[in-house]
């Protein structure tokens, strides 16, 4: 009788590689993303500075929490998830910003460009996870759901 650890490497065996490359620039996306919202948070002055402040604090917490998601799934498919800031920034598709004092004008553009982006790698990914790895499937869903609600606040927030 096969062990578990055995059927399940054989059902991991399925995944093609390019979604483990997707979960891992996922996975890198959110750090690069999380570390620049943190910034956006402490350098913002606007007049409504309070209350985009505390949201861009709790987006950071979301963010960081989702790095972890996805990096733990990579461990379940017995991958090695990017760990390092060199990995890390290497991989993402999303780009270092350095910030200078930013209004709200600023991150309201910067978020909707970056999960625009965030969006079509989430959606890519999920309809790769769709065929063959149900619980990918699962997180990359849910995720998707997040950043597009997310999107569609910053669009009405902007028009
Ligand atoms: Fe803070």
């Amino acid at each position: 009788m096969k062990s578990l650890s055995q059927t399940m490497n054989e059902a991991f065996a399925q995944v093609p590689d390019t979604l483990i490359d997707y979960l891992s620039i996922i996975t890198a996306d959110y750090f690069v993303l999380a570390q620049n919202i943190r910034g956006l948070h402490w350098n913002l002055v606007d007049k409504n500075f309070h209350e985009l402040h505390e949201e861009l604090g709790d987006l950071y917490e979301q963010f960081s929490a989702s790095i972890d998601v996805f990096a733990e799934r990579l461990r379940q498919l017995s991958e090695l998830p990017p760990s390092t800031v060199s990995e890390m920034l290497s991989m993402s598709e999303i780009n270092e910003i350095i910030t200078d004092e930013i209004d709200s004008d600023y991150v309201y553009d910067y978020l909707l460009t970056e999960f625009d982006k965030l969006q079509d790698t989430l959606r890519t990914a999920q309809k790769m996870a769709a065929e063959i790895d149900e619980s990918s499937n699962n997180i990359l869903s849910e995720h998707l759901k997040m950043i597009e609600k997310q999107i569609w606040l910053y669009k009405s927030n902007v028009e």
